[in-house]
This record gives C-alpha cells, structure tokens and sequence, in this order.
C-alpha cells in the first residue's frame, strides 16, 4: 500500500521517479506526487488526485525545474481522502523540507494537536502531514542537521511506517526509515535508489540491500549509510535481484493480468527448479530443519485472501503426506483469539508480497508465543521473510496486477514441496510415494499450458457471454472447496459482481436456497479416476441444482463423460492427482473472471478501492 521511491545522482530525477511509481502504481493508485530539489537548489513538488497519469499529463503542460534529487509517491489513501491535498509529498518548513510515507502513524492525532498549540498550522487530512510537520520543527531545532531531527521523529511515531525525506538545504541527500512497512535500496554507480520494493529501482541496478526493522538510512551519489533509531550504524544485507525490469513490463499483453495467467506454468516450475533431486525434494533453504519437522505436533498456517485459499489447498497436502495437524487461519484473526501456540508449533505464513501488515502481525505474534516461523513469499528482502526462522521462496517473478494469480500456484506448489519435505523427513511418506508426487508436480506446467491454449479463448468468450450476470456461485468439495472460494474471490475484485463460493456439501444446508432459474454455478468436479468416490457426491449436488434451475458450468477432467448430461458448459482440464486438481481447476476461473472484466470495461489490473500490498491492519 503506497508505493515510494527516491533517487540521488547525477541524472534528472524526475523521469526516473516518474518510472519507478509506474511500476510501483499496483500499490495503490488513488493519487501521486513527485518532488525535486532543482539545479538552484530550490524544492519543487507537485501532486495530483488520481491515477499517475494525472500527475504525468499535468507535469507535462507544466513541468517542473529539473533536479538530481527527488522523492516519488503513490497513495492507497488511509487518512483522508485521495485529494490533490493529501496526496503527497507532504511539505513543512516553510516548503523546503518534503515528506513521503507508506503505513500508519497511530499517534499522528496527539502529534498533530502538540504542534497546533504551538502554532503549527496543516494543509491536509493526512497522518503524514504530523511527521513532516514535526520534522520541520525537529530540523531547526536539531541547527538544520536533517539526520539527527529525523532520528528525533522516527522514534517518537508509533504504528507503521516508511517514511523518506529531503530539505533543499541538502541536495544530493535522501534519508529514509522503516518500521513494519518495505523499504529497499538499490546501489546504482555514482548514483543511489530507494523503494518500497526493488521494482522502483530495477531498471537501472539489480544491486540491493534490505533494510532491517526500525533502521534508518541516508542515501547520497556516493554512499549509503544505515544506522538504527539512535545513530549507531548497523550491517545490512546485500542481495542481488533475481529479475529483470523485462520481466516486470508488459510485453505486448493486453493488461498484467493477461500476462501473468500465461506465466502460471513457468509460475510453478521455477518454484520447483532445483529443489527436486533423483525424484526425491531437497530445498536447500531448510537445512539443518529436521529435528524441528521431526518434532512439531502442529502446523497453523496463516494468510489473507488468495494466499489463505492456497494455504487451505496446501492443508490436505501436508496432512496427508506428513501426518501432522494443520490449520489454516486468516492472519487477522489469529492473534485476537489467544491461540493455542508453543515451541512445537510450526506456524506457516504465506505472502506473494512479503509485506502484508496483517500476516506479519501474526507471524510476530507467533514467534513471541514461542512457535517456529517459516515464509512462503514472492518477494526477496521483504520483511515477512526477514521476520522468519525459514524461508521458502516461491519464483513466480514480479506480480503486478493487483489481483494474484501466479502468485497462487506457486504458493500451492511451495506448500506440496514442504509437505513431501516434511514427509520424508517425518517417515511418513516414503521414496516411492515421494518420487511419484515430484513426478507428478512436474507434469503441472505442461498441463497449465494445454488448458491456456485449448481453453482460453472459449473461456473468455463465455465469459463475454455472462458480461451482464449478476450474480455466480461456485461449489467444490476437498481441494476443490478452496477453488471455488478462489474462483469467487477474482470475481468480485474484478469484476464487482455479487460472487461466493461454497464446500458442495454445505449447499444442502442452506445457500442451496439462493438457486434459482438460470442462476449460474460454476462446480469443479473431481476426476472420475482418481477420486471416484467425490466425483459421485458432486454430480449429485449437480443434480440437486439442476432440479432447481441452475445454469452448471462443470470444469472437469478431459473425457468424463459422466458430468456432459448434467452440464450446460464443460470447461476441460487435463488428468491429475486428487491433490493436484486444484492446480489446474484454477486456471480457467482465473480466465474467466479476467474475462468478465474486461467484458464489462473495467481495469483489470487495478480494480477499484483495492492496493497490491496491504501494509495497513
Ligand atoms: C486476491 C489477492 C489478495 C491477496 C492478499 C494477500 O486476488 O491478491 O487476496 O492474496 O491480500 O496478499 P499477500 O499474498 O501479498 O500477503
């Protein structure tokens, strides 16, 4: 939520911030704002309500002075609304000193009233306005040392934050600093880049360094310098990016989205790529684990939205190949319940952002109840991951649309790679077994690509078929069950249509009430040879919805013939495993709900009132 960006060196600052937002937008995109210190040594700012087009369009019929240093911004409004006046920068010491913030300040309100009784005065709404306000004041107290009245500000917010600054009295210097919100540097030659993630700087260094909890940093052309909230300078790690700007463009796809459902296959193939050996899965990354995979009782995974519903997918998997109890829970609840949690419990968090303020919440909370942490993330040098005992990275490559959707599948392989893992380990599951599971996960991306080449374009046309539906429900049962919450889920975030998804078995005890004439349901239907039993149970409940006048749309196996007479549409997926459907079944929701989209004319990539990464409770 919010995308921040920040440069020092020796070119114009503002192209390059204007490009780091562009690829920062799908972080919230209700408003943005630049601000630069010019050749003459004088800040320049200027911020526009809206998409950053607006501010694009209005800096070009009016541009600003160049300058080699700059702050960029894009808003996911919080306090107050996406106004061209709070969006930021924010400025404060007489307009020379500019203000950019990701996260939430709790305390902005008693901040806010301290520097009103002193004769303060505010322009916006914002939380920000506090800190920027506060640090004009800071700096003429600290005799114009920008550092040091930083380090006073920094320490007196509380809630979460990242905050960068500039005063015109000091070109060629950004600072920045970061409490539970993202901030990354990027090391250029002569040149130096801050961002909320490395997509904001990518394209001209993949040389990073993450910066840790409650640090502070200064970036000069020539230097960077990290330090905590008291001064004292603090190691930071390097790492490289494994991406190119390429991989984050659009390359010729009609939106991100369209691009990123193509690349579910490469989405679950990189994940495994080198973490399968002889048929049997070795992830480097858990080393030296066993004895904790040995002796854990209990696994509780938690995440929001998509991530929650692959998390649930990943339950049967774990349970079944490592015999250990699993449960999932959305990260928001987890820690208002007093869960039951200690030292044998191993909690899972699941992020394609790494970022997500609600699932780093839980996974702080966890770890100081004691329990073992591990991340599954998308993202190098976020903090989720740097919060955790272990990670496993899932290699979907940058997600931009803001809904995800390769993100998924790769959290769901991720999770069946740590379960035969854990398996093995555990001797719960043996080679045999294991190696036909790795085989098997190994034949998904071929299958991905036969449903986007024999499918998609079906799909998308049925999908402009429905443009004007109202409503659509979708069943499923075991793995299926969290596909269909999934299926429903892109729905309403992309195209705002009344969307829900039930376990079949529930719909008897009551949603099968809302079935009414021509009432769309999409069933995903198990396969008729791997899981005969469950493919029975779910043409019956086809048959009960029939009866009522549903309109079915089945996505079954190649050849079942058994579902065709109870279906008024089959969308065919190839033969899988029971556990390994849901990786499949998932692709032509994620089409169609694409689709519907984009027959309605809605942003597909950036659907209304919603933010990529959600750093906010
Ligand atoms: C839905 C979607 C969201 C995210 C959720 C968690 O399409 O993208 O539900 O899955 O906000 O985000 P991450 O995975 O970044 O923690």
């Amino acid at each position: 939520m919010c995308g921040i960006v920040g440069y020092v060196g020796p070119r114009d600052s503002q192209a390059i911030l204007l490009a780091g937002l562009s690829r920062l937008e799908y972080r919230g995109y209700d408003s943005a704002g630049i601000a630069v210190i010019d050749g003459d040594g004088d800040l320049g700012m200027r911020k526009r309500a809206g998409k950053l087009k607006m501010l694009r369009d209005d800096l070009e019929a009016h541009p600003l002075p160049d300058g080699t240093t700059g702050i960029g911004h894009t808003r996911w409004a919080t306090h107050g609304g996406p106004t061209d006046t709070n969006a930021h920068p924010h400025l404060a010491d007489d307009d020379k000193l500019a203000v950019i913030h990701n996260g939430i300040i709790e305390n902005f309100a008693e901040i806010k009233a301290d520097l009103l009784s002193e004769g303060y005065t505010f322009r916006s709404e914002t939380d920000t306005e506090a800190a920027a306000v506060l640090l004009g004041r800071e700096y003429r107290a600290a005799g114009g040392d920008l550092e040091a009245a930083f380090r006073a500000v920094v320490s007196r917010l509380e809630g979460a934050f990242t905050l960068l600054a500039m005063h015109e009295d000091h070109p060629g210097l950004v600072v920045g600093a970061r409490r539970n919100s993202p901030l990354v540097i990027g090391l250029g030659e002569g040149e130096n880049f801050l961002g909320s993630d490395v997509a904001a700087f990518v394209e001209h260094t993949r040389n990073a360094l993450a910066i840790g909890q409650d640090q502070i940093v200064s970036i000069t052309p020539s230097g960077v310098t990290v330090t905590d909230f008291f001064g004292d300078e603090v190691e930071v790690e390097p790492f490289e990016v494994l991406w190119d700007a390429a991989a984050a463009d659009k390359g010729g796809w009609s939106s991100f989205m369209a691009k990123e459902i193509s690349e579910e296959p490469e989405a679950v193939a990189n994940t495994i790529l080198g973490r399968t050996r002889d048929g049997q899965v070795v992830i480097p990354e858990l080393d030296g684990l066993d004895d904790l995979f040995a002796g854990i009782q209990r696994v509780i995974i938690v995440a929001c939205g998509t991530a929650a519903y692959a998390g649930m997918v990943g339950k049967y998997a774990i349970e079944q190949w490592a015999r250990v109890p699993v449960d999932v829970e959305l990260a928001h609840e987890f820690r208002y319940r007093d869960p039951v949690i200690g030292a044998d419990t191993l909690v899972v968090s699941i992020s394609q952002s790494g970022e997500t303020m609600d699932t780093l919440m839980a996974v702080k909370y966890a770890r100081e109840r004691g329990a073992r942490t591990l991340s599954i993330c998308n993202t190098q040098g976020a903090t989720i991951p740097r919060e955790s005992d272990a990670i496993v990275y899932t290699h979907a490559g940058p997600e931009v649309a803001v809904a995800s959707t390769k993100a998924f599948v790769a959290q769901i392989t991720a999770l069946y790679l740590l379960g035969l893992h854990v398996g093995r380990v555990r001797g719960t599951v043996g080679a045999t077994e294991a190696a036909q599971h790795v085989l098997e996960l190994e034949s998904i991306p071929d299958k991905i690509r036969r449903i986007l080449s024999n499918e998609q374009e079906r799909i998308e046309q049925f999908a402009h078929w429905m443009a004007d539906t109202r409503s659509v429900l979708f069943l499923g049962r075991h793995v299926g069950y969290p596909i269909a919450l999934e299926g429903a889920l892109k729905l309403k975030e992309l195209a705002y249509i009344h969307a829900e998804g039930f376990a079949a078995g529930e719909l008897k005890h009551g949603p099968i009430a809302l079935i009414e004439p021509g009432q769309p349901v999409f069933v995903i239907v198990p396969s008729p040879r791997e899981s005969a039993e469950l493919q029975k149970k779910v043409v019956s409940n086809i048959e009960e919805i029939r009866a009522r006048g549903a309109r079915v749309i089945a996505i079954a196996e190649e050849g079942d013939a058994a579902v065709l007479p109870y279906a008024d549409e089959v969308l065919h997926i190839p033969l899988a495993g029971p556990l390994f459907e849901p990786l499949l079944a998932v692709v032509p929701l994620h089409i169609f709900a694409m689709g519907l989209s984009m027959a309605k004319g809605l942003d597909v990539d950036q659907p209304r009132n919603l933010a990529k990464s959600v750093t906010v409770e």
